[in-house]
Parts: structure tokens; C-alpha cells; sequence
């Protein structure tokens, strides 16, 4: 078979111009015939990729863009080009013979065939063939056959028309295709007198058996896509001096070889110059590819690259429809939301009440201390009085955690006076903390005048007031902390102690009456205790005695030698002249301690209904055991030996003479005091040697001076020890 019309291509050898990194001149032709050129393709030198001929196009005088002899359709940024191929076909007449034909060869230039081709044949009993040519021919083609006219619905596959796809050596650079007829078929003339064989883009050719097959002729084009990229290198290997320009990236070209450049999504532009990609403003373009779809255009923001749908504030984006809904509360958020409000409401509310509560706290705080008389006694205790009685005032903190809050294990005892604990101050100092009870306001009253009466007394045989604290409802007393318990529980109770013997007992008469005795008389103010009894004399571990408890005490004016007031005190020691006239004097404490001293000779209780019906109270006790002379059956059987006697015989007179019923019969403290002082002066004499004698004396001097009230002085009670020391060792 003779093939005609062959049609070569030729090529253009460039003449290179010099171009900064691909940038054209700014008067290149942009278009032509409506067909856009842009770089790196471009119509004249200067305005196409130097590097590479192929991009230079022709732009012919009919306005025709012109590739390799084919008229462009259109050029991609991103590596097609598709140009309009011309079919080839061949008539034959009814004998067979070629009539006419048509055969075309085509230049790729530096360009390649894209997959997205097909090649296909029209006609019965005819064989296609594709050739490309280049360093190796190169032919593929395809085969229809078909004796009568094919049904009007038959697809292109085998009978009447075949298609294949295109894979093409990338090293072609031209192809050529043909058909022919197989067989001398006259039978088939009449529905198919000629064959056809072309290119087209995949989906440009709809195959139509009956019309076809026919005649083709007035068909005489098809686009076909060319794949074109800049250089031989990827784009690993052309780095950044690749042509493509700011706002774009480089790609690998789709045929294998060289690159090609986009824009960055949402960007639009000639990826191939320096500054052209821009961003794409969705709100705003008409372009459908881009424009946004937010139902609502003025919910659109744009951003560079992108865009978002702006909902106000309460509404939400729904993704599917691009619209703003009312937020969608689910329960879950209904319930969780709700549960930290509550929370939050609950905080809220727990701390103002918490601040409410320490702004009520101080400010009863500050009541109670004004409610307590503490202005008047800080005015008092800070005042240039001669009280040389350091009083602390405590807070309300301090008292809580020197207690362990109240704690009940620290109750030390509890009494009419209220409750005293064991406290610990923050420098380990232990001390009693005296509470009174609450809701008694007589109580309060007593703790006051215990204060203002301790704070006038300085006595070394008188417990110390360390302080107190006015901040609470009632008010808290400090005091030193006495370890060994009350009189009353080493002779009654609890602690009782088989050794306390006379001496001891001596002893600690004589520091009460002389401790009392200085109330009396020598304190700056006379103080009546008023509630002498064995257990308000506290001993210490040496069993020195502490006068305590002078809540009912009372602050006598020098110019008043009695003072009239409401009955107190303890029934037992309570002066029956006090309690039948109400009028106090410092003789109802000389009454008081007659029975202290009774009940240290007999160890009897003040008050004890197992005595017969007459001996009930102590007085009466002794009174009756006197007159029937049996005084030594009452006294303790610890107590009397045949040496003291004497001194218990002299003793018992004295608590009797205490106990006269009239205060007037009864004799001064301060003679009571001196007395016993003499007791134990004579004892001390009769038993002691002459080697001893200087010293004693000297020594019990300055005992008697403290008994009537001198200030004691560390000297003093080291000298004190040395003594009893030397008593105690002397027996
Ligand atoms: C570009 O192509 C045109 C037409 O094909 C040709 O006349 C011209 O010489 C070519 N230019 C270069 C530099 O090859
Ligand atoms: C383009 O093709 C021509 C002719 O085949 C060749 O000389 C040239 O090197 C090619 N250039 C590129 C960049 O492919
Ligand atoms: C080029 O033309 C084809 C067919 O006419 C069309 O489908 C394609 O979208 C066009 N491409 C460009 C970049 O204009
Ligand atoms: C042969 O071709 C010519 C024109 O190309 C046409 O006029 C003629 O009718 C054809 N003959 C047959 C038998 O088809
Ligand atoms: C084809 O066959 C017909 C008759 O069957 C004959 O007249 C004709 O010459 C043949 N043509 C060729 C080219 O062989
Ligand atoms: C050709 O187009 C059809 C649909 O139009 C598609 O299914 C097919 O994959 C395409 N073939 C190629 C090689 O692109
Ligand atoms: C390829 O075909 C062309 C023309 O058809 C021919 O000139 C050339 O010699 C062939 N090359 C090879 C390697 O066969
Ligand atoms: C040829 O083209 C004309 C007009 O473009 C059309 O009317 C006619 O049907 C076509 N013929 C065939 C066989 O497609
Ligand atoms: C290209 O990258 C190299 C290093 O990777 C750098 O030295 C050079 O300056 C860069 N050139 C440009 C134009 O960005
Ligand atoms: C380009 O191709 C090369 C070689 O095939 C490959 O190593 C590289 O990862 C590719 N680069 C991109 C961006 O696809
Ligand atoms: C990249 O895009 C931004 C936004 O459109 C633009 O302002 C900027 O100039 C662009 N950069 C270049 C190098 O073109
Ligand atoms: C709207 O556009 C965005 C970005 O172009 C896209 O991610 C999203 O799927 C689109 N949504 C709808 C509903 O079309």
C-alpha cells in the first residue's frame, strides 16, 4: 500500500537570548485568536523559556496559535497542551481501489503524547496503525471487523470501530497513523466506503455505528493533549532554581521528565513568573471553582489561601449546608453545664459565707472582748499602776491551738469555775487555761475580777495569771501550770499521798496563812479571797502550796474595813456570821482557813455526813472531840507522833480559835501566820542541835518576811531549798 501526503514537521533552532531566571519582556503578546500565551510559552523571542524551542508558538496571520503545525486549543499552567490533530482516512470505489486518502505526520517537539488519548479506527474489516519515529519505530494499532452494517447502539469495540490507548516512547519525536482494508470486501462499500484513524482526547469521540461508518468526512479534527514540562530535571534536582515563582510550588511532570509549577491552593497566577500567584479572594471572585460556599456571602471571610464562614456569636457552622444554625445545646451540655454552675453557685455562696462568717467572727471577737471589760483592763493591766504582773492578752487563735481546740482529753478539771485544760503556748510553756461556763454571766463577771485581783499580786505561794484572752464569749484565764494537784486531792482525793506528814502539813498552813495574811493586809489593795478551801491550794511538785482560784475575791477600799455583798462561797468553810449578815470582812477567810486547818490535822472532809449527826461539819467535829477531850482520836494517825504533840495540840487551838462564830473572837491572819511561824520555829530549835542554830534562825527570818508578803527573789528560794533540805534531812 502506497501511503501519501506525509508531512514533516520541522524544527527551530533558537537563537538563545539572554533572560534573568525565565522573566519575559513586558510587551509579550498575551493572546491569540482568544487563545491566552503565557509564559513559558510565548510568540516571540524574549517571551518564551529560551532553554527550550518547543515553547516558542506561532501565532499565523489568521490569528491561528500554531504547535508543531497543529492549531492549539489551549495551554495549561500545569503541563498540557492540546492542540487540534487532523484524521487520516482512506475511500475506496466498489471494486476496491483506493480513491482518496489522507495521512499526516506530526511533530511532538520536545513535548509527549498524553495517556489521556485514544486512538481509535472507524471502519469494517480495517487495521489501524499508530507510528511514532524517532530512535527506535515504534507501532501499535488495532483491528475491527464486520461483514454487515453493525446495530445502531454498537459500542467501539472491535466491530465497525477499536480503540486503543496510547504508550509512546517518550524519546519520539513525530507519529504518523493509517488505515486499511484488509480484504478486497465490495460487500461492505455500501454502509463503509472509506476507514478512519485519528487521535482524540479521551471522551471527544462518541462512537455512532450507523452515521460513522457512513461518512466521517465532514469530521475532520480532533483535540488531542500534549504533555509538556520545563527542562529534564525533577524538581529535587532543579532546588530553587526552578522557573516557578513566588506563592507556588514546583511538581514532578506528569510524563516523567522535567517539572511544572502551581500556584499554592487558593492562589491564582502564572506559576511560572516570579510574582504572579495570588491569593483568591473566595468571598469576592465569580470563578465557581473558588468562589466560597458559605450560604450566607456576608458571613465570608477570606484568608490568604482560603476562607472561612463567619457565624456570629450563639450560632455554629453546619459543614454540610455551609450555614450558621443556633447552637445545639445537647443534653449532655445542658447537664454538665448545669452541674458546674451549681459547683461554681456553691463555691460562690460557701465563700461569702465564709467571708461573712470571719467578718461576724472578728466582729463578735471584738465585742466580746469590749462585752469583757478588755478596754477597761488593757487600760488597767498597761496603766502606770505599781502592778509589776506581766498579763498577757491571748487571742482567741492562740487559746484554740493550745488547747487542740478544747479538746476533752486536756481537761484538767472541771468545777464550778468552769473547765480548766493543760495548754501548750507555741514556746512549749505549759500553762492552765481556765474557761469559764457558758451562758454565765456571773461567771464572767468573776473572771474579770480574778484578773483585775491576780494582777494586783505578786506572791510567790499565789498561783501566777499569765494572761487571758477576752475575745471569746466568755473569757479564758492563763495560768502557770501547777503539776501536782489541790490540797484537796493529796488529803481526799485522788492524789491521796500516805506522806504527807506533819511537816509537810505545817508547811503548807503556813504558806496559806502567810499567803492570806498578805492579802489582807500588806498588798497594795486588801484582797478578801472569799473561797478559801482545800481544793483552791494547788502544790507544786515540791509540795510548796499556790493559792488559787480568786474569782470570788474581793478588792476591799482602804477607808472600808467590811464591805456588804451577795453571800458566796463553799459550803463547809462558808463564815456562818458572813452568811447569816451578808457583810464581808478578811475574817471570813481567817473562818476558811480554820477548816483548811482541821481538815490538814485530821484529814477529814469539811463537810462529811458519815460523821454522827453532830460532827457533821468540821467545826462541830473538833468542837465536840474537845469537849469530851478525844482530841487525839480525830487527828490523822500519819500525822501524830509523841514529838509533835505539842505543835498539833497548839495547831488544833489555833483552827479552833479560826473557827470562832464570831469574827471578832477570831484573831488576825497575820497572827495566825506568826503563830504557826513560831510552831515550827520551836520545833526546829527543840530538835535541832546548837551547830545548826545560827543558820535556821537566819534562814527562817527570812521566811517569815516572805510568809508576810516580800517579794521573793531567786536567792531567797535557793536558800529556801537548802533549808528543807536540810529538814528533811535532819529527820
Ligand atoms: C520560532 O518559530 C517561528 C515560526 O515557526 C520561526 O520563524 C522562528 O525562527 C522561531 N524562532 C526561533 C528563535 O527558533
Ligand atoms: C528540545 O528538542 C530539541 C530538538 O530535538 C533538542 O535539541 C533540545 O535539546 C530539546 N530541549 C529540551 C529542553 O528538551
Ligand atoms: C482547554 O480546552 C478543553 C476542551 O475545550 C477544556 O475542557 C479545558 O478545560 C480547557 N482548559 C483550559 C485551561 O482552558
Ligand atoms: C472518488 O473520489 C472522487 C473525489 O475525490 C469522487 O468524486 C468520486 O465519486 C469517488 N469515486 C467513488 C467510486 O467513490
Ligand atoms: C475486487 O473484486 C471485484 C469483484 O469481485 C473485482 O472486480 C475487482 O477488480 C477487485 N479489486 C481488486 C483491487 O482486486
Ligand atoms: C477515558 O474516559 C473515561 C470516561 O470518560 C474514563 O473512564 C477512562 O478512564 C478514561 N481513560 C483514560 C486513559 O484516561
Ligand atoms: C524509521 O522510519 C523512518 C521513516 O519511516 C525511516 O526513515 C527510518 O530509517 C526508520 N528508522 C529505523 C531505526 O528503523
Ligand atoms: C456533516 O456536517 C454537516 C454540517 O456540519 C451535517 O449536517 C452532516 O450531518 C454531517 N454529516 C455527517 C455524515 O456527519
Ligand atoms: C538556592 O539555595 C541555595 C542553598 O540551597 C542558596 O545558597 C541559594 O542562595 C538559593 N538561591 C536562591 C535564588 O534562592
Ligand atoms: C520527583 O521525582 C523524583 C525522581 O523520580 C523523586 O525522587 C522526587 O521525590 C519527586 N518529587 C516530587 C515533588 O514529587
Ligand atoms: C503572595 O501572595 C500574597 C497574597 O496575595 C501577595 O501579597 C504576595 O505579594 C505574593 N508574593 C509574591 C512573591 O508574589
Ligand atoms: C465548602 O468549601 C470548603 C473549602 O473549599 C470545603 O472544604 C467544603 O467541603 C465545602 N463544603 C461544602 C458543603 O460544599
Amino acid at each position: 500500500m502506497k501511503l501519501q501526503g506525509l508531512f514533516l514537521v520541522a524544527f527551530y533552532f533558537l537563537t538563545y537570548t539572554q533572560l534573568v531566571k525565565g522573566q519575559p519582556h513586558k510587551d509579550c503578546q498575551t493572546s491569540c485568536g482568544g487563545i491566552a500565551v503565557e509564559y513559558p510559552f510565548g510568540t516571540s523571542p524574549g517571551c518564551y523559556y529560551a532553554d527550550d524551542p518547543s515553547f516558542n508558538i506561532t501565532c499565523n496571520e489568521r490569528d491561528e496559535l500554531i504547535f508543531g503545525g497543529n492549531e492549539v486549543i489551549n495551554i495549561s499552567h500545569s503541563g498540557e497542551l492540546r492542540v487540534w490533530v487532523d484524521i487520516s482516512y482512506a475511500c475506496y470505489d466498489k471494486e476496491g481501489n483506493l480513491n482518496n486518502s489522507a495521512l499526516y505526520t506530526y511533530s511532538l517537539a520536545n513535548l509527549s503524547l498524553s495517556a489521556n488519548n485514544k486512538f481509535t479506527l472507524v471502519g469494517c474489516n480495517a487495521l489501524a496503525l499508530l507510528s511514532t519515529i524517532g530512535e527506535w519505530n515504534h507501532s501499535t494499532g488495532c483491528l475491527s471487523l464486520c461483514d454487515s452494517q453493525p446495530a445502531a447502539n454498537a459500542e467501539c469495540n472491535g466491530e465497525g470501530c477499536c480503540r486503543t490507548d496510547v504508550s509512546v516512547p517518550l524519546n519520539s519525536i513525530e507519529f504518523e497513523f493509517s488505515s486499511f482494508r484488509l480484504k478486497n470486501m465490495t460487500s461492505v462499500h455500501d454502509f463503509n466506503p472509506c476507514t478512519y484513524a485519528f487521535l482524540a482526547e479521551n471522551g471527544t469521540f462518541d462512537f455512532d455505528a450507523l452515521k460513522d461508518l457512513k461518512n466521517m468526512q465532514n469530521v475532520t479534527k480532533f483535540p488531542v493533549v500534549l504533555d509538556w514540562s520545563v527542562g529534564y530535571k525533577t524538581c529535587d534536582q532543579i532546588g530553587n532554581t526552578s522557573l516557578c515563582g513566588g506563592n507556588s510550588t514546583c511538581f514532578n511532570s506528569t510524563r516523567g521528565i522535567g517539572y511544572n509549577c502551581k500556584c499554592f491552593e487558593g492562589y491564582e497566577g502564572n506559576p511560572y513568573l516570579s510574582d504572579s500567584c495570588q491569593d483568591i479572594n473566595e468571598c469576592t471572585t465569580s470563578n465557581t471553582i473558588h468562589r466560597h460556599n458559605c450560604s450566607d456571602p456576608n458571613t465570608c471571610i477570606n484568608t490568604l489561601g482560603s476562607f472561612h464562614c463567619k457565624c456570629p456569636s450563639g450560632y455554629v457552622l453546619s459543614t454540610t449546608t455551609m450555614s450558621c444554625k443556633r447552637k445545639d445545646v445537647g443534653w449532655t451540655t445542658i447537664f454538665l453545664g448545669s452541674i458546674i454552675g451549681f459547683l461554681v453557685l456553691m463555691l460562690g455562696v460557701s465563700c461569702i459565707q465564709q467571708r461573712m462568717k470571719q467578718r461576724k467572727d472578728t466582729k463578735l471577737r471584738q465585742q466580746f472582748f469590749e462585752q469583757n471589760g478588755g478596754g477597761m483592763l488593757i487600760q488597767r493591766l498597761s496603766g502606770a499602776g505599781p502592778s509589776n504582773v506581766d498579763v498577757k492578752i491571748f487571742t482567741e487563735q492562740s487559746m484554740k491551738e493550745a488547747t487542740n481546740g478544747y479538746d476533752d482529753s486536756r481537761i484538767l478539771g472541771q468545777g464550778g469555775q468552769g473547765t480548766v485544760y493543760k495548754g501548750i503556748l507555741p514556746n512549749n510553756l505549759i500553762v492552765a487555761i481556765k474557761k469559764a461556763r457558758l451562758g454565765d454571766n456571773s461567771q464572767v463577771e468573776q473572771f474579770i475580777n480574778e484578773v483585775l485581783v491576780l494582777s494586783q499580786i505578786n506572791h510567790r505561794n499565789v498561783v501566777k495569771l499569765l494572761g487571758c484572752c477576752l475575745e471569746t464569749k466568755v473569757p479564758l484565764l492563763v495560768y502557770e501550770f501547777i503539776t501536782s494537784g489541790t490540797l484537796f486531792d493529796h488529803l481526799h482525793g485522788s492524789l491521796f499521798d500516805s506522806s504527807l506528814t506533819w511537816e509537810h502539813r505545817l508547811r503548807i498552813a503556813i504558806e496559806v496563812a502567810g499567803t492570806l495574811a498578805y492579802l489582807h493586809s500588806s498588798a497594795s489593795i486588801p484582797i478578801i479571797h472569799r473561797d478559801v478551801k482545800t481544793a483552791n491550794i494547788l502544790l507544786d511538785e515540791n509540795l510548796t502550796a499556790k493559792v488559787a482560784d480568786f474569782g470570788a475575791s474581793r478588792l476591799i477600799p482602804m477607808d472600808k474595813e467590811q464591805l456588804t455583798t451577795m453571800v458566796q462561797g463553799t459550803l463547809g468553810y462558808l463564815d456562818p456570821e458572813y452568811y447569816n449578815t451578808g457583810s464581808l470582812n478578811e475574817k471570813s477567810d481567817v473562818y476558811s482557813f480554820g477548816v483548811v486547818l482541821m481538815e490538814l490535822l485530821s484529814g477529814q472532809k469539811a463537810l462529811c455526813f458519815e460523821r454522827p449527826h453532830n460532827s457533821k461539819h468540821i467545826v462541830s467535829y473538833f468542837a465536840s472531840a474537845m469537849k469530851e477531850d478525844r482530841l487525839h482520836e480525830i487527828i490523822d494517825g500519819q500525822v501524830m507522833d509523841e514529838n509533835n504533840q505539842r505543835e498539833i495540840h497548839e495547831a488544833t487551838r489555833i483552827a479552833v480559835e479560826c473557827t470562832r462564830v464570831t469574827g471578832e473572837e477570831r484573831p488576825k491572819m497575820k497572827e495566825v501566820a506568826a503563830e504557826l511561824e513560831a510552831l515550827r520555829v520551836a520545833k526546829n530549835k527543840h530538835q535541832w542541835s546548837n551547830q545548826y542554830h545560827v543558820e535556821t534562825e537566819h534562814l527562817l527570818g527570812v521566811e517569815i518576811l516572805s510568809a508576810q508578803g516580800e517579794t521573793s527573789s531567786t536567792g531567797y528560794d535557793s536558800i529556801k531549798n537548802e533549808a528543807r533540805l536540810h529538814i528533811e534531812t535532819g529527820r
